[in-house]
């Protein structure tokens, strides 16, 4: 385990999308370190299943079950959070992947990618800040990728989402900073997830490759030999909401296998 198991103690963390993949590996190591956890998303029989999981931690849990395209559902959530505990810290993990070529993308799928991916993601988090600023501390961490720092094959949609993540990062960061809020991202590439493998599977398609092969193509191109594991990237969030990264402001932190340096 990263941090002790009082790392976070006293801390309530807001995650959304923990019903899987990396909200939901950031929700077992937040309460295996202490933390409060509010644990968010739209499947609650796979909430509970992670929720059954954080049992081992010494924090507490609650589920609220929130589709975050719905303005009701996003107000719920911050309010049964706030009864809950005061917030400390934000995981901003929901998202929606979203592999097209422009002339191929209807709009619905455009609209969709950049209503999770950015306006409910943006939403909440106005919501959530304007609570945090009043007790001014907190840190927020979005999910961000490598495709929001550099443009990437066939993913016209995904990547305007996620550099509308990082940009959105950067600004709040220069704000939210005069409260005492932290806001940094992450930047993964393929995560070992459900999504990730989607990634991958779309990818081995467009190139007439078995899944088998794109995989250990995606495996082999990392200078590290692998990809990364859901628990790779929680680690790093874990770090960025600790006090371990308190003068890191606005960063988008890749955990690339090595594959990007810069
Ligand atoms: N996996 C990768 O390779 C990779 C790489 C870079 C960045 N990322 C980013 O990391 C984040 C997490 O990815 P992941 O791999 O863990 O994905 P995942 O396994 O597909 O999980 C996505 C999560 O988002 C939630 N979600 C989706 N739409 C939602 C909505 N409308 N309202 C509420 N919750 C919603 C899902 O919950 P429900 O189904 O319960 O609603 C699920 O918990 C995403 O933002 C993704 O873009 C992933």
């Amino acid at each position: 385990m990263l941090f002790a198991d009082n790392a976070f103690k006293g801390k309530h963390i807001v995650v959304t999308g923990a019903s899987r993949g990396i909200g939901r590996e950031t929700a077992i190591q937040l309460t295996r370190s202490g933390a409060s956890v509010t644990l968010t998303g739209r499947n609650r029989e796979r909430l509970e299943e992670v929720q059954k999981e954080c049992e081992n931690g010494t924090g507490e849990t609650q589920i609220v079950v929130a589709d975050l395209n719905q303005a009701a559902d996003r107000q719920e959530l911050v309010e049964k959070s706030l009864e809950f505990l005061p917030v400390y810290g934000l995981v901003n993990s929901a998202g929606v992947l979203s592999t097209y070529y422009l002339e191929d993308i209807p709009e619905e799928e455009l609209r969709k990618a950049m209503e999770v991916n950015f306006f409910s993601l943006t939403l909440l988090t106005q919501e959530f800040y304007t609570e945090m600023k009043k007790r001014e501390e907190g840190a927020i961490v979005n999910l961000s990728s490598l495709s929001g720092l550099r443009g990437t094959h066939g993913n016209v949609s995904y990547c305007a989402s996620k550099f509308a993540v990082t940009g959105f990062t950067q600004s709040l960061a220069h704000e939210a900073i005069r409260s005492n809020i932290r806001v940094n991202a992450v930047a993964p590439g393929f995560v070992d997830t459900e999504m990730g493998r989607k990634a991958v599977a779309a990818k081995a398609e467009r190139e007439g490759r078995s899944f088998e092969e794109q995989w250990e193509l995606a495996q082999s191109g990392n200078p590290s030999g692998r990809i990364t594991t859901a628990g790779e990237v929680a680690g790093t969030i874990l770090f960025l909401l600790s006090e371990a990264s308190e003068n890191i402001i606005g960063e988008s932190v890749k955990i690339s296998g090595g594959s990007v340096m810069r």
